[in-house]
């Protein structure tokens, strides 16, 4: 079996990316969502009309909808491959401690309604992990709907040190919206929300010393919105992205992102932990923010023994970089016996995925 035609997936709750592993041309991208139409069946599209209603699968990175999912992968697998009727393999990377009943209802679904020759699912953040070429390390992502932070150890995920909060690109967005009601600015439709999560990511950023620099805050930023209207964005531009560090201030009793990766860290084993530290990796749409990285070191090093100097490896592409990471996996050799092939499926049924699935 040939893995230069597998079929890459990136699962994620913001969008969903694909491609076919040697032709990165064929890379899609898909807002992980999809409109119903007043004629009742489902529909995706880049292009929303306000008279659809929107549903979406995930809830904090989550599948909670099966069936709005299984839409989703029928355009992306459309818009991957085509009309092209031989059979392909597939690779599902997910968000890290799935359920092992939706890794199951997945794997049914890849064989039984897409009849895929083989099939593997993988998390994200340890693709990621290879994709910087390495195979111990933590996995910072934060994307759209979760924020976690992985140890992996010789390319396995310890499950019980992951740790994670429900600050994310949806969040940050939603909290944007609210505090600019303050400004008397209004940002109610589908549109107006993404205009929102635009500017969003274009003018906010991390505060190096928020206490210090939210007193004294007095710049004023003009931005003209698409229908010639102009708004003043203030402190909301910092105030925005410090939910990150202080989920407390929509009221969630969480740890900020600093917070965990130190805990996931001293949940690793004592002999790891210094070399987790400096092999912080950051992923996800959100790290893109400006100044993050700067303010999470400082934040860091106030929390780690003085004799270890976090480092945090900032390096790669941050949105498609599960993508490269499957094809590296893809090009290992030992890789070939982890398929889940059809076979195995047929003899073991969908509990397979949960004996040969761990990473
Ligand atoms: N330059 C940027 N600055 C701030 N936020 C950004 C930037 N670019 C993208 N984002 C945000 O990143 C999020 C999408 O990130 P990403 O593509 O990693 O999510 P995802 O993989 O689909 O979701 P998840 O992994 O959380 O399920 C969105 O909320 C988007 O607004
Ligand atoms: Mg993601």
């Amino acid at each position: 079996m040939s893995n230069e035609n597998a079929v890459i997936i990136d699962n994620g709750s913001y969008e969903c990316k694909a491609q076919i592993a040697n032709k990165d041309f064929s890379r899609q991208q898909l807002r992980s969502m999809v409109k119903e139409p007043k004629k009742g069946s489902y529909e995706c599209t880049a292009f929303i009309q306000e008279t659809f209603s929107l549903k979406y699968p995930f809830e904090n990175g989550f599948v909670v909808d099966m069936d709005i999912m299984e839409k989703i992968w029928d355009q992306i697998l459309i818009n991957v491959v085509g009309s092209n009727q031989d059979q392909y393999p597939v690779i599902l990377s997910v968000a890290q401690a799935q359920p092992k009943k939706f890794k199951e209802k997945a794997i049914q679904l890849f064989f039984e309604s897409y009849d895929v020759s083989s099939f593997y699912l993988i998390s994200g953040a340890t693709l990621q992990l290879y994709n910087r070429g390495k195979f111990t390390g933590v996995v910072v992502d934060s994307g759209y709907g979760i924020t976690q932070s992985t140890p992996i150890f010789d390319g396995f995920s310890l499950p019980h040190t992951i740790c994670k909060n429900n600050v994310s690109g949806s969040a940050l967005t939603e909290y944007f919206i609210r505090i600019m009601t303050e400004l008397g600015v209004y940002f109610n439709s589908y549109s107006e929300q993404n205009i929102a999560n635009q500017i969003k990511e274009q003018f906010c950023y991390v505060s190096e010393n928020y206490e210090v620099e939210i007193e004294k805050f007095n710049h004023c930023l003009p931005h003209e919105l698409p229908d010639g209207n102009c708004i003043q964005i203030r402190d909301q531009r910092i105030r925005c992205p410090e939910l990150l560090f202080q989920p407390l201030l929509i009221g969630l009793n969480q740890p900020g992102i600093h917070e965990l990766i130190i805990q996931s860290i001293k949940k690793s084993d004592l002999d790891l932990r210094k070399y987790l530290f400096q092999n912080i990796i950051l992923v996800g749409g959100t790290t893109q923010l400006l100044g993050f990285n700067q303010r999470l070191i400082n934040e860091l090093t106030k929390l780690t023994p003085l004799s270890i100097k976090p480092k945090m490896d900032d390096s790669s592409d941050k949105i498609f970089s599960v993508l490269d990471g499957a094809k590296l996996l893809l090009g290992i050799s030992s890789f070939q016996s982890m398929w889940i092939e059809r076979s195995l499926y047929d003899e073991y049924g969908p509990s397979i995925v949960n004996r040969y699935c761990w990473g």
